[in-house]
């Protein structure tokens, strides 16, 4: 094909002549090709959709948190690539990491940037409990949902009848175990219930996880420029490269090649599910603080709530299995999670402390690796100065751009639940 003018959205643009692309370098895109949600064993109501539904009612509400404003919205929001546009985090102080975007995350392996937690469920326990984040204990998470009509019915159509939790001398209002404070007052509280209570509050706080999990199940990045790109490579190549501007392919062609993206950007969550050490500097230049992956690996073996803990369905699974080879290495210091690339230009800044401002700037790093934290042996031996020209660099983040599209308008799990149809509503049909 020579030179022509195609058809784009409802733009009509001048066609540069169709790159021919290597059957290796098809080879490599096509690795990119979505693929379906993997099941969670871990988890028995995943794909429960009244444990999404529920999920979705904890999801958007904030009064779970210390001073009834923060909830998992207020970081995770849908206009924002289910992000919060911030380097750090803010909930009910500043945290330390930058709040990742929860599109497509039911397809990690890993959760939070350090990996320390195993199972989507199990990480959105820990949102309620950190004082940063929505500063509650899980005692009063569990009273909090045990008081509310909606809630508490919704609860038992899925997990069953809740117990009797009147009683505050069996059930203080606020407990929770805190292993570094032992003297704080919620700590003793937990101290002093009965094993056989503080298991009952940790099934019920687990499930509540497992509903928000089977909410955050349904985030499935929609299809994009890239995709319908593979689609018709592998269908109608002559009209491939109609799909995405000339300048997007030209990146999709650096990205396995000259750019090195695919050596840990990888598969069809643009992710090869593990951690890295890339040097980003700090905004400020001082010497990062953040021990990442090593540190993770620790907190995620002492959780009770991981694969192998008593909470989880699938005690002998795979991932519970894993854990055992699970070490502390030294090399993993300032490691971090490889992210998904989907959607990522719906949600700057980037990178685990939010250092880096735009896609451009996170290229021209990766190009250049200009003030990458050196910390002697530990950085990524993968990582290379690539020697892009600057038109290069616009054409990786063109395709990087690619990845992303405004998610659909009537898909309702992108959006707050509806209302509860109030009584009347409900007689009337
Ligand atoms: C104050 C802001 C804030 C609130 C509130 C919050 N998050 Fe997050 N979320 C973050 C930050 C920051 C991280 C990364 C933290 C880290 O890696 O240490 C994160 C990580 C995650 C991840 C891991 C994603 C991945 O790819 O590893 C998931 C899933 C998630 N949050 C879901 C939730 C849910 C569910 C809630 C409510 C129960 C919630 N968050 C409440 C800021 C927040
Ligand atoms: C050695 C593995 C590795 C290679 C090679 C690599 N990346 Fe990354 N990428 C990562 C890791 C790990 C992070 C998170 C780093 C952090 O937060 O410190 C990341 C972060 C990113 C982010 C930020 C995403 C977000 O949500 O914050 C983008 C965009 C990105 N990489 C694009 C690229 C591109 C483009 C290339 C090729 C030029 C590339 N990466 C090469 C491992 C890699």
């Amino acid at each position: 094909m020579m030179c022509c003018l195609v058809l784009m959205g409802n733009v009509l643009v001048a066609q540069e002549p169709v790159l021919d692309l290597s059957a290796a370098e098809i080879r490599q895109l096509m690795q990119f090709k979505r693929v379906p949600l993997p099941a969670d064993p871990g988890n028995r109501w995943a794909d429960n959709a009244a444990a999404a539904a529920l999920g979705q009612k904890l999801f958007f509400s904030t009064r779970f948190s210390a001073n009834g404003e923060i909830g998992c919205v207020t970081c995770h929001q849908p206009a924002l690539g289910f992000a919060d546009g911030r380097e750090r985090a803010v909930g009910l102080a500043e945290g330390e990491r930058h709040t990742p975007s929860l599109w497509d995350t039911a397809f990690n392996r890993w959760f939070f940037w350090d990996g320390r937690a195993d199972s989507l469920w199990s990480q959105a326990l820990q949102p309620f409990e950190n004082p940063r984040e929505m500063g509650l204990n899980r005692n009063r998470v569990v009273l909090l949902l045990h008081q509310s009509d909606p809630l508490r019915h919704a609860y038992e159509a899925i997990f069953g009848a809740l117990p009797d939790l009147s009683d505050v001398r069996r059930f203080p209002r606020d407990a929770m175990p805190m292993p570094n404070q032992a003297g704080h007052p919620w700590a003793a509280a937990w101290g002093g219930m009965s094993e056989s209570d503080r298991d009952l509050i940790n099934g019920i706080f687990a499930n509540i996880g497992k509903a928000i999990a089977a909410y955050e199940r349904t985030l499935i990045a929609p299809t994009n420029g890239f995709d319908r790109f593979l689609t018709a490579l592998a269908t109608d190549p002559a009209h491939a490269t109609t799909q995405m501007p000339p300048a997007a392919v030209r990146g999709a062609r650096l990205f396995v090649g000259k750019g090195r993206c695919n050596l840990c950007h990888v598969g069809s969550q643009f992710s090869d599910g593990t951690f890295h050490q890339t040097g980003v500097p700090a905004r400020d230049g001082s010497f990062p603080r953040d021990a990442g992956r090593y540190a993770g690996v620790s907190l995620l073996l002492a959780d009770p709530f991981n694969s192998a803990g008593r909470y989880s369905d699938d005690r002998q699974g795979e991932r519970a299995q894993s854990l055992a080879f699970l070490q502390r290495r030294a090399d993993s210091w300032g490691q971090f999670k490889t992210p998904n690339l989907r959607q990522s230009a719906q949600h700057p800044p980037y990178m685990h402390g939010g250092q880096l401002p735009d896609l451009a700037a996170v290229v021209r790093f990766y190009n250049t690796l200009e003030g990458r934290v050196n910390n002697g042996h530990h950085v990524d031996p993968l990582l290379v100065p690539l020697g892009l020209t600057p038109a290069e660099e616009a054409d990786l983040v063109a395709f990087l751009a690619s990845l992303s599209v405004p998610p659909p308008r009537d898909n309702p799990w992108f959006r707050p639940p509806s209302p509860e149809p109030s009584r009347k509503e409900t007689r009337e049909k």
